[in-house]
């Protein structure tokens, strides 16, 4: 039959204190409901139905353009009067899939494991054995380890309590069944809520079959609440990143300093070293090390390149055998060809720098094309602004600029010319000559230091 599946985040995580919804605080990089929509998507339903409540115009605005169907719960009157509102727009006889917005660590695998397994029953709850179950609703077996019901805490006897098997929240119910079943819950208990759970004792008593997978990895269905429980989620997808990495043969200095918000993609006899940081699409090729304390975004960096220690990249494309840093700064729209060298204090933005070139210290290349074989003296500027208007600096192969440079733009610098130190180039300048701006260097004669005043 196929499928569809309800995502669960219309309440306000007051937990969280916080002013924004709860299911849209990010979890390495993106909000934490967004997971739990990638992974529902990876299922292939029929269709995701997402209930909305709290925060629902920002939660619209934010996930719009996925092929997502909303309802909204104007009032949060318990996860199975969240369902109840969604049975005008779900396919009827189509299998259902409940899962929760602050739950998103659960893998694909675990879903796709309990979709499998028991297929005759009706109702099939995804539990999971925490270390500690206070808070969950409890799974209750009879002595021959039928599951007759799901207890909440706050409605738990002392027996009940003492029950490990807790309830993760996702279940999966029968196409035929699920409005029969939903139609029969009421709000009669501690909370005075319409509880899912209860789906589990009125199955039962129907005589439908009711049963529980347990998830082998307890952290995948921890809930999210507030931030501390963010926190421990945050540093298991972390974890996770990592043994994927060293998995795939990536030399990580200490897999507990490493941080992937998204996704890293990596060659061979890749280096990794501490507390770096790796945000959206990242892609390294073989034989490239990064240096401790680097943000690295949204950028390929080609085979046998170094990138030296804080060193922050965005949105850039770097070469092979380059090397950058230590303390550069590779701005959007930086394209390095092989063999550049970028040293510290660079600053670099919309520029391609050609093959060979170096620029080894103390400059700013922004909105220039630079030719191969160039040498940027230190404290190169290249002045791409009058306040209003960007302009461009295009340097020719072969260039060389001397030290303390201002290339003021729109300039060319013609193939091979060399600059003086110290010059302020506001024309263009011929190939294969040099140029320089300074004045004349004289030395006085007779000039006399002052001395200090004598104090009376
Ligand atoms: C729920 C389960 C509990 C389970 C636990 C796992 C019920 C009655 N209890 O409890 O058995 O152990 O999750 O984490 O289902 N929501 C709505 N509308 C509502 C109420 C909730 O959309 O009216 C959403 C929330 O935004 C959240 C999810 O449903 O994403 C779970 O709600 P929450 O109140 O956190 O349930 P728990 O008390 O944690
Ligand atoms: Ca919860």
């Amino acid at each position: 039959m196929p499928l569809s599946i309800i995502i669960l985040a219309a309440g306000q995580g007051t937990r969280m204190k916080s002013s924004r919804p709860k299911v849209l605080h990010p979890l390495a990089g993106k909000p934490m409901l967004q997971h739990v929509i990638d992974k529902s998507f990876a299922l292939k339903p029929d269709q995701v139905i997402l209930v909305i409540g709290h925060g629902a115009d920002q939660l619209r605005a934010q996930m719009q353009n996925q092929e997502l169907e909303f309802v909204e719960q104007s009032e949060q009157l318990g996860t199975g009067h969240a369902v109840a509102q969604s049975l005008a727009v779900l396919k009827p006889d189509n299998d259902l899939l409940v899962l929760y917005g602050d739950v998103p660590m659960i893998s694909v695998d675990a879903l796709q494991t309990l979709l499998n397994n028991n297929k005759s029953s009706v109702v099939n709850v995804l539990s999971f054995l925490p270390d500690d179950s206070s808070g969950y609703g409890r799974i209750v077996r009879q002595t021959d380890d039928k599951v007759v019901a799901i207890v909440e805490e706050k409605d738990a006897n002392e027996s009940q309590k003492q029950i490990r098997e807790s309830n993760s929240g996702i279940v999966v119910i029968d196409g035929d069944q699920v409005k029969y079943l939903i139609d029969k819950l009421d709000n009669d208990n501690a909370q005075r809520e319409y509880y899912l759970t209860d789906v589990v004792k009125h199955a039962v008593a129907s005589g439908l079959s009711v049963s529980a997978t347990i998830c082998d990895d307890a952290n995948e269905v921890l809930g999210v609440n507030n931030q501390a429980q963010l926190a421990q989620v945050e540093a298991i997808y972390r974890q996770q990143q990592a043994s994927k990495l060293m998995n795939a043969g990536v030399k990580l200095y200490d897999p507990l300093r490493i941080d992937v918000r998204g996704s890293l993609t990596v060659g061979v006899d890749v280096e990794i070293d501490v507390n770096c940081v790796f945000i959206g699409d990242v892609k390294l090729g073989d034989n490239v090390s990064i240096a401790a304390n680097c943000v690295i975004a949204n950028s390929t960096i080609a085979a046998n390149s170094n990138i030296l220690p804080m060193t922050s990249i965005d949105t850039a494309s770097i070469g092979q055998r380059v090397s950058i840093g230590p303390f550069a700064r590779i701005r959007p729209g930086t394209e390095c060809a092989d063999e550049v060298k970028i040293g510290n204090f660079v600053e670099t933005k919309k520029s391609q720098i050609g093959a060979g070139s170096k620029v080894s210290h103390l400059s700013y290349i922004g909105d220039t094309e630079m030719g191969s074989d160039v040498n940027i003296g230190a404290g190169t500027i290249t002045c791409n602004y009058d306040g209003v208007n960007k302009f461009k600096t295009i340097i020719e192969d072969d260039v060389f600029v001397g030290s303390d440079t201002q290339l003021v733009a729109p300039v060319i610098v013609g193939k091979g010319s060399t600059i003086g130190a110290g010059s302020t180039i506001t024309r263009d300048t011929p190939e294969g000559k040099l140029t320089l701006t300074r004045a004349k260097q004289l030395t006085l004669s007779g000039w006399l230091r002052p001395v200090k005043k004598q104090q009376d």
